[in-house]
């Protein structure tokens, strides 16, 4: 193929991208995601604090453009995310106990129904692990309400929305480490008392250098029969070109590995201000980061 979605294609994988629906207005950026990308992911506006700004009030204008953009294109949309100790909205951070356990429940259940159907995965729960040697929980509101908290969340959404993928989805995972061990011995353990998971998402926030063993990490948690997906994928430093080509490789080698998404377009659209970590310059040129993955492709 001669862009990244058609070559992923027929490898039977998606190539995505985080978006913005404010940016859509902007033609060069509009141009890009039309012709290279088949899936896309809400950069900001499927999160709690976007979705459910005041309690119980539901906000759809900003994730209902990004849905209606792609499904007008004929793109997969990734769901990210239904719960997550970061970017909730003011009402909910001081929240804990039954009442923010209710509220937890509530908002997948408003989130997932409102868009059933329509997602192919959900980013479900995200970042609940700590970094560090530990391989446990992270603190947060969430995990205070008892650590069971996840397998509700993921309980609840695949009543919501019974064909969508629900994955887990972290970062400092791309290698075969205490918080990946951590996760995978979590979803074992799902997989083993019937908990509804179907996916892992690896965020691949990567600078300069990416795990020997990320590709052999990506295939353990494949063995346990869950899906895998590059969910998040930016690379900053000199040897980015041949970074991107090493992980869409690692991709294309597990068989259940379904796709990668990218953090951004442009790299004036990254989160990592400065550090140019995409494919696409911020002029809209193809870098050569882009060609060495959709060579990889
Ligand atoms: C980032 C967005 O890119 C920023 O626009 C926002 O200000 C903060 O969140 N891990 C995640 C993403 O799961 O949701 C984060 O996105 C980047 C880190």
């Amino acid at each position: 193929g001669t862009t990244l979605g058609a070559s992923a294609a027929e490898r039977g994988r998606y190539f995505g991208a985080a978006i913005a629906a404010f940016k859509l207005s902007d033609s060069t950026y509009a141009n890009i995601l039309n012709r290279e990308f088949n899936s896309v992911t809400a950069e900001n506006e499927m999160k709690w604090d976007a979705t459910e700004p005041s309690q119980g009030n539901f906000s759809y204008t900003n994730a209902d453009r990004i849905v209606s953009h792609a499904q007008s294109r004929g793109m997969a949309i990734r769901g990210h995310a239904l719960v997550w100790h970061s970017q909730q909205p003011g009402w909910a951070q001081n929240m804990g106990g039954s009442a923010l356990r209710s509220a937890m429940v509530n908002h997948i259940t408003q989130v997932a129904t409102k868009y059933r159907g329509k997602i192919h995965s959900w980013d479900v729960v995200n970042e609940a692990f700590a970094d560090g040697g530990g391989g446990g929980r992270r603190d947060s509101n969430l995990q205070r309400t008892g650590n069971d908290w996840i397998e509700v969340a993921f309980r609840t959404a695949r009543a919501a929305d019974p064909n969508a993928k629900l994955c887990y989805n972290d970062y400092n995972t791309d290698g075969i480490n205490a918080k990946s061990t951590g996760i995978y011995n979590m979803v074992q353990d799902f997989k083993s008392r019937g908990v509804p998971i179907d996916c892992v998402g690896f965020q691949s926030h990567l600078s300069n250098s990416v795990s020997s063993d990320y590709q052999a990490n990506l295939q353990r948690f494949a063995n346990l029969g869950v899906d895998v997906q590059i969910t998040e994928l930016d690379i900053s430093g000199s040897n980015q070109a041949a970074v991107y080509d090493t992980v869409t490789r690692a991709c294309l080698a597990v068989s259940r590995c379904n796709g990668i998404t990218v953090w951004g377009i442009r790299d004036s659209d990254s989160w990592r201000t400065g550090q140019n970590p995409l494919l696409f310059d911020s002029s809209g040129n193809k870098k050569q980061a882009y060609t060495s993955t959709l060579n990889a492709l």
